[in-house]
């Protein structure tokens, strides 16, 4: 078969027939209530993720009982019988579209947010995790098989297809796998198969305790990542037994909390990384296996399944970045997929705060709002092709405006074209293509290589002006002989092979650029006023940044903040004095200021000027393209 036939092509599981081989994995929201309700908002999401086309609808973990089974703040709660009636209403979203519908069930054992809870372990004794920690004993094992057995029946109550058992990701019954966390000498500990015990006994009493049948899929590490943990070999023979007490779908993730940075990959890590281990379970196991982790690429997860690695591909951040993903690759269209960036921003990071979550490049989550048509048709001008013009571009033509956008490069894209050089943003470089794409499709007028002065934008018969004209580099006091420059003009400009560098900045942009320029070659030393490199950076990515700025053998100089430089490089603190060696080239990454180009003639212009994007406030692409989409709704 051809792409994109294995994709789309359907599969059964058990007694359902999936209408393709895209699921969507849980991925917790934190839209249920406080008490782990469901509320208009879950169904919603659920509903739209259906509606996009996916074949399986995995729902976010649930918690099964009100003792110490629950993870996160607001997460879904499957813990008693009245959560049914809420349960039920998202069951029948997701199928009214046609798609199937899985429930997943959890007990969090150590995963406990906020820390501090008490929290159930195999053992007190190989655990990661600090602060009240309880080995469960005999007694408390049959509770959490009853508590898995009552929330299954309540996932079937409510019409679930499935229910997905979590055996994966450090919480309870992957703990009791893990060879280093389970030191337990009963039954339940020793052996690979007295481990596999209490998974294998919860499976046995869900299947008798749904005996109108309700399909059970196991969520199961493929590797717990880490040295004595489980490994891969083990999964394989976990995955095995498991189906031979009726588990009839495998779903092969990975890692704990402690490695969640190599399960929901940052934007530096690899695609698919995770995808060799479902397809060394697929080696053992008659039943689907699915494979999941950084997948995103429509013909990467053809070439997946046509390999034979899986047979069923799932994805939770594109799906959350785009729920029409299956829509648009059916359609012929993939390349209008909103790509999501794996920057973990919005979902991941608030998540785990306890926020609801949202999404950096779908600011329609954040602000909880569509995009209708317009009541009457404008002409609109926005001035800057950057992310948060062609947005707003983007968006007033889809609601039915005029757009003409003014760009003074070029070639779109604004910040967003040095931002996305390095070959390690390889993600940010697939939303400007489809940022570009999105417009090429609509009849916005572009016109490039055009740089207004404000007499010509007020000569514009335009009714309305979106301005989003960005932000200028701060500069730092310099000898005029010193070669200074700023991250965009070091990452697209050429440097003298092995230049000795200054970062002045180690923010996120100045570490990147730093790990760009040490990748070409060069020796770069970074200056950082605080304490830690990047950060603001979500904890994942800073991670990565660092490991990846100490490999390269980058010098990081901290608490240290840099005033002037001197004619040959050096760095300089208040006083004059040096604060390192001489650089042939010095790149200035201290933050950004508003253009305030065009407030001035704005006031008297009698028109509205909606400012967006870092001429409004410098931030990150969430912020600029959250304006962008606030200032297309306006209009
Ligand atoms: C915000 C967030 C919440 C998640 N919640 C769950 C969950 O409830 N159950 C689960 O098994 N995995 C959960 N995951 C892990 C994802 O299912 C998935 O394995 C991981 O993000 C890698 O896949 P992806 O690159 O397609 O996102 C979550 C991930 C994120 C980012
Ligand atoms: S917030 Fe970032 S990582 Fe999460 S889905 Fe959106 S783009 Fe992807």
């Amino acid at each position: 078969m051809n792409y994109p036939d294995v994709l789309l092509s359907p599969i059964p599981i058990g007694p359902h027939v999936l209408r393709n081989r895209v699921v969507r994995a849980a991925m917790a929201t934190n839209y249920a209530t406080s008490a782990g309700r469901v509320t208009d908002r879950l169904v919603e999401y659920y509903g739209s993720i259906a509606a996009g086309g996916t074949g399986l609808v995995i729902v976010e973990f649930a918690f099964i009982d009100r003792m110490v089974s629950r993870s996160w703040p607001r997460q879904l709660s499957a813990s008693e019988d009245s959560d049914v009636t809420g349960l039920s209403r998202i069951a029948a979203a997701i199928q009214k579209s046609g798609a199937r519908a899985a429930l997943q069930l959890c007990h969090a054992g150590p995963q406990r947010i906020p820390a501090g809870q008490r929290q159930w372990v195999p053992s007190v004794s190989g655990q990661a995790r600090t602060g009240t920690l309880h080995a469960i004993d005999s007694d408390e094992i049959a509770g959490v098989k009853a508590s898995f057995t009552r929330a299954a029946q309540r996932a079937r109550s409510a019409g679930f297809d499935f229910a997905e058992l979590h055996l994966a990701h450090g919480y309870l019954l992957s703990e009791f796998l893990a060879p280093d966390r389970n030191q337990r000498s009963d039954e339940y500990g020793g052996s690979f198969a007295a481990r596999m015990r209490f998974s294998l006994e919860v499976v046995a009493s869900v299947r008798a305790g749904t005996e109108d049948g309700l399909p059970l899929i196991a969520r199961i590490n493929g590797s717990d990542l880490r040295e004595g943990g489980l490994g891969p070999e083990d999964a394989a023979s976990l995955a095995v037994a498991l189906t031979s007490v009726g588990v009839q779908a495998i779903h092969v993730s990975a890692g704990t909390y402690e490695s969640r940075h190599l399960r929901s990959t940052p934007t530096y890590g690899e695609r698919g990384n995770l995808v060799e281990l479902a397809a060394r379970v697929k080696r053992d196991v008659r039943v689907p296996v699915i494979a999941s982790g950084g997948l995103s690429d429509p013909e990467h997860l053809d070439a997946i399944l046509s390999s034979g690695a899986a047979d069923l591909v799932s994805m939770a951040r594109q799906l959350h970045a785009d729920p029409q993903w299956v829509a648009k690759v059916a359609s012929g269209h993939p390349q209008s997929i909103r790509p999501c960036i794996r920057c973990n921003n919005g979902c991941l990071r608030r998540g785990i705060d306890g926020e609801p979550v949202t999404c950096d490049v779908r600011p329609e989550i954040a602000t909880r709002s569509t995009a209708k048509p317009a009541a009457r048709k404008k002409s609109v001008a926005v001035v800057g092709g950057g992310p948060a013009g062609m947005e707003a571009a983007r968006l007033l033509a889809v609601r039915g405006h005029h757009v003409t956008l003014f760009e003074a490069r070029h070639e779109l894209g604004g910040g967003l074209v040095a931002a996305a050089r390095p070959s390690f943003k390889h993600d940010l470089a697939r939303f400007l293509e489809y940022q570009k794409g999105a417009l090429e499709s609509l009849p916005v007028v572009i016109k490039l290589g055009t740089r207004l002065s404000s007499k010509d934008l007020l000569a514009l018969d335009a009714e309305e002006i979106v301005l989003a004209a960005g932000s200028h580099p701060r500069r730092l006091p310099a000898d005029d002989d010193a070669v200074v420059m700023t991250a965009e003009e070091a990452v697209t400009g050429t440097l003298d092979s092995g230049a000795r560098v200054a970062v002045i900045g180690g923010g996120v942009t100045g570490s990147e650029t730093a790990w760009h320029l040490a990748q070409l070659g060069h020796a770069v030393t970074v200056y950082e006023r605080e304490s830690q490199l990047a950060r603001s950076a979500e904890s994942n990515h800073r991670q990565w940044l660092t490991d990846a700025l100490t490999r390269l053998g980058v010098h990081t100089v901290l608490n240290t903040e840099i005033h002037t430089v001197a004619a040959d490089g050096t760095p300089r603190f208040a006083d004059g004095n040096p604060a390192g060696p001489a650089a042939n080239a010095v790149v200035v990454a201290v933050g950004a200021e508003k253009n305030e180009w065009f407030t001035r003639p704005a006031r008297t212009s009698g028109k509205p000027v909606h400012r967006v994007g870092d001429c409004a406030s410098p931030g990150d692409l969430a912020a600029a393209l959250a304006s962008a989409w606030e200032a297309g709704c306006r209009i």
